[in-house]
Order: structure tokens, then sequence, then C-alpha cells
């Protein structure tokens, strides 16, 4: 695939938030997959002073390991600084209102990434906040992960449009929900294979649609897995049990159980389809050692590709690219 990036005029996500794939525009999207790939294979040496003097201050009320490690590192090669805060000393709404803590912490850093649990409390902060509030999870959305899929499958595929993407599991998800609302977008077919306790709403449904009808993307839910997955090109799955959602465990295992992406399942997608998952993953669980760790799996390189998406993310959200060479 050709890497080019041309730089049009100054980026029209200067200073923006990016709480969930729909804050951009379909070509948003895809010149920031541009951006990516082109910050992947330049030289790092070029890259050092993009971010020079920027502060970003990460706040996660939950565990990571892919999104705080490829922040920290995109942040650091672009040449800026991180903070980061985990647990007590930071709760959106815990301690004083999500508004009085954004406005404060805009007083002090460049962009705030938050990683947080109810999606709401995180609009009232970035309301308030003056500078770009990223989403790094909410119980909504995970869109950084989405960049960061997107990219891979540009990788893999060459583009995303006319694309069959299945999406197995819990597809309630917030990865499943930022995962279609980008494909959908960028004009793939979306095929949920999930049972009626986990399927997304009719209106859900109809919403990608909508969001699908400039560039021909669609989605559609299927009880049997078989059918999702059959001639799909990718095969996406994720933890049956989301973060903070323990409670569910037992019921989600005996619903989601027909659903695991085993050899047998991933069988019926094209013979070059490629299996994803966002990681951490549970092998006997959604998936199999046989499937994750077989030779059509991507699930480092989109683990990798976190990191470049971020990159671009930051770059277009705290500049105006104009230290991107043409
Ligand atoms: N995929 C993902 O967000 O990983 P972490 O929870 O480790 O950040």
């Amino acid at each position: 695939m050709t890497v080019s990036y041309v730089a049009g005029p100054a980026s029209t996500l200067f200073g923006r938030h990016f709480l969930e794939v729909t804050d951009f525009t379909p070509a948003e999207l895809r010149r920031l997959l541009d951006l990516a790939r082109y910050l992947k294979v330049q030289a790092r040496s070029e890259q050092r002073t993009l971010l020079r003097d920027r502060t970003l201050a990460m706040l996660f009320e939950k565990p990571s390991l892919r999104t705080r490690v490829s922040f920290e590192v995109a942040m650091t090669q672009l040449g800026g600084d991180v903070f980061f805060a985990q647990g007590s000393e930071f709760m959106i709404g815990a301690r004083e209102t999500p508004e009085d803590a954004a406005r404060v912490l805009s007083r002090y850093v460049d962009a705030i990434v938050v990683r947080t649990h109810a999606h709401e409390p995180l609009q009232r902060f970035a309301q308030s906040a003056s500078v770009p509030v990223i989403n790094a999870l909410s119980a909504r959305a995970h869109p950084c992960q989405a960049l960061g899929d997107m990219l891979t499958i540009q990788e893999r595929f060459g583009g995303i449009a006319g694309l069959r993407i299945a999406y197995v599991g819990d597809a309630r998800n917030n990865v499943a929900a930022s995962l279609a609302e980008a494909a959908v977008m960028l004009g793939a077919t979306v095929q949920f294979g999930c049972p009626p306790t986990h399927r997304p709403s009719e209106s859900y449904l109809a919403k990608l649609d909508a969001l699908g009808s400039q560039s021909g993307g669609s989605a559609r839910a299927f009880s049997n897995a078989v059918r999702a997955v059959r001639e799909a090109d990718v095969v996406y799955t994720d933890v049956w049990t989301s973060m903070g959602e323990e409670r569910y465990r037992e019921r989600n295992d005996a619903m989601l159980r027909p659903y695991a992406v085993t050899e047998e399942l991933f069988s019926y997608a094209q013979p070059a389809a490629v299996f994803m998952h966002c990681l951490p993953a549970h092998r006997g669980e959604e998936t199999v050692a046989g499937v994750i760790d077989g030779p059509r799996s991507a699930v480092f390189d989109e683990a990798e590709n976190r990191m470049h998406a971020q990159k671009a993310l930051l770059a277009a959200l705290l500049t105006e690219l104009k230290g991107i060479p043409v």
C-alpha cells in the first residue's frame, strides 16, 4: 500500500474532543488514518519536536496496558510530556464536579485522555474543558481502539469500503460499538453474531445504517454465529465480560459460549480472512489458541497500531499539522 499524506488546509480536528468515533466525519477519519500511516513509517527523528512543550494528562479509573503505554509512547515520540494518574487520585465527579475538574486541568495541560466508567460524566467533563479530551474507554465507546482497528484492516486489505466485518460475541459492548461505527462510516458491512440478550437494538442498527449511508456501509445482526461469519473478511471478538460488568460473568459465559471463535467457526470466513481482538484475550473462552495464535491473527499488529493511530490523533488535535512535511 502506498503511504502518503498530503497536508491540506489546517487540520479540521485541531482543538476538538474525541469521545466517540462519530465526533469525526468519514472524511476526517480517512484523513486521520492517512496521517497514522504516514507517521508509522516516518523517521522518528523527524517527529521529535511536533508536540514539544505540550503536556498530556492521562486519567484512568480502570486498568490498562495497551492504551496507557501506547499513548505515553506516542506522546513521548512526538516530543511531549505525559502526566498519569490512576484510581483514587482521579474519579470523574468523586471529589468535585466534572465541570470544575475539567476547568482546572485545562489550566495545566494541553490535552486530557480519560478512561472512565459511565459516558455521561465524561461528556460533561469534555463540555467544560478548553483543551481536547480523548475517550480512552467508557461504558459506551472505545474510539481509540477503533482507530487502531481501522488502520490494521486498511493495511491488511488496502482499504475498508466493501469489506465484510463479523463481530461475534457481546455485540452491545463499547468495543463493538466503536468498531461498527467506524467500519460503516468507512463503507464496510458489519455482521454481528450474538444471542438476543447481547444484540444491538433495532434503533442502533438503524443508526449504523444511517452512518454508513454516504459510504455504502451497513449493519445487521444474526443469532446464528455461522451466518455472521460466513464469507467475512474480518472476524472480530472481545472478552465476554467487560471491565466493571463482572456480576454478569456467569450469565455471559453461558449465553456467549456458542459464539466462541473456534477454528471451526473461523473456517466459515473467507480463506484470507483475518482474526482480530482488542486484547486482553481469554484463550478457551471467546476464542482459542489455534485462532488467536494462528497465521491469520492480526492481534499484535492491531495492538501496535493503537500507538500509530493515537500518535496521529494527538498530532491532529494538538497542532495545525504545519510540522508535517508534504
Ligand atoms: N484494548 C485495550 O484497550 O487494552 P487495555 O485495556 O490494556 O488498554
